[in-house]
């Protein structure tokens, strides 16, 4: 049976009668298969899975999708329930901000001014915040999170390096739609916006980077050639707004694939913003 909390003491309560190790999975909720394979892999490493479930106004900046975004806590409960989830951590946005003014963790600026940080100034303070937060609340041995918000996972993991957080931070892979007209666009809640013909197109994001990876895997390494080949192969109906090439862990642009190089990409189809990257690796 899952466990339902919504205030930081009815879950230490809980957390207090837990011995075993805890894997935890920080979500926005809307859950789908890309939230449920972190689940999975938590549960496979630990006694037992926290997953938190909190819009966080943070990270959403002037004219984002804050109050739109989905939200369905009872699907979600059901979701957590049969992918065996212990307890789910459900706040309302006073238990996480109530007292104010409140004091906000502030990634490395090399590693917010690129990709997603360009046009989505604050964001990765609202992310770096609302993590540092949780993972003092939860205290988890180990930290599941989504190599497809590839910022977002470099940033935490520096994070949790930095402040010197004692829990293990897990990567997991992109889990990918395996529908006729969307294969391989990279799973997100904010698909849900997508309508049948907007998926086919948000598609063409992926399509674009194994474009890439291919011409990459033929032996091709310079960014310009690889970036080129992106832009050239997606959707004219795509709104692209950037395709780098950047290395996995700083963050900072590349010219030549190295050994752990992320070629990241991210446009708007119609008005949802979407994401995707994949990892080109040279074998050390
Ligand atoms: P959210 O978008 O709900 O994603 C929660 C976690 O699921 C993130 O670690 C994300 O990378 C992972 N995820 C999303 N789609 C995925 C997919 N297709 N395959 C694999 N993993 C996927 O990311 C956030 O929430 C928030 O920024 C959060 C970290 C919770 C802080 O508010």
């Amino acid at each position: 049976m899952t466990v339902v909390c919504s205030t930081i003491a009815t879950l230490k309560v809980d957390l207090s009668k837990i011995t075993a190790s805890v894997g935890f999975v920080p979500t926005m909720g809307a859950l789908h298969q890309g939230h449920l394979s972190l689940i999975d892999r938590a549960r496979q490493e630990n006694g037992c899975v926290v997953v938190s479930i909190f819009v966080n106004p943070l990270q959403f900046g002037v004219g984002e999708d804050y109050l739109k975004y989905p939200r369905d806590l009872e699907s979600d409960r059901q979701v957590c329930q049969d992918a065996g989830v212990d307890i789910i951590f459900a706040p309302p946005p006073e238990e996480i901000y109530g007292q104010k003014p409140i004091t906000q963790v502030i990634p490395p600026p090399s590693m917010t001014s690129g990709l997603c940080g360009r046009s989505r100034v604050g964001h990765f303070t609202g992310v770096a915040t609302v993590v540092a937060k949780l993972l003092n609340i939860v205290q988890p041995h180990r930290v599941y999170l989504g190599e497809k918000d590839g910022q977002q996972l470099a940033i935490i993991r520096h994070l949790v390096r930095d402040l010197n957080f004692v829990t293990e931070v897990v990567g997991c892979p992109t889990q990918r739609s395996h529908d006729q007209l969307a294969r391989g666009l990279a799973l997100s809640s904010r698909n849900q916006y997508l309508n049948s013909e907007q998926l086919i197109i948000a598609s063409s994001l992926y399509q674009s980077l194994k474009l890439a990876e291919a011409a990459f895997q033929a032996g091709e390494k310079d960014s310009h050639v690889l970036i080129s080949l992106v832009k050239s192969s997606l959707s004219p109906q795509i709104d692209l707004e950037y395709v780098e090439l950047v290395d996995g862990e700083t963050l900072q642009p590349v010219t030549w694939v190295e050994t752990n190089s992320m070629l990241a990409i991210a446009g708007r189809v119609g008005n949802t913003r979407l994401i995707d990257n994949i990892v080109l690796q040279i074998e050390g």
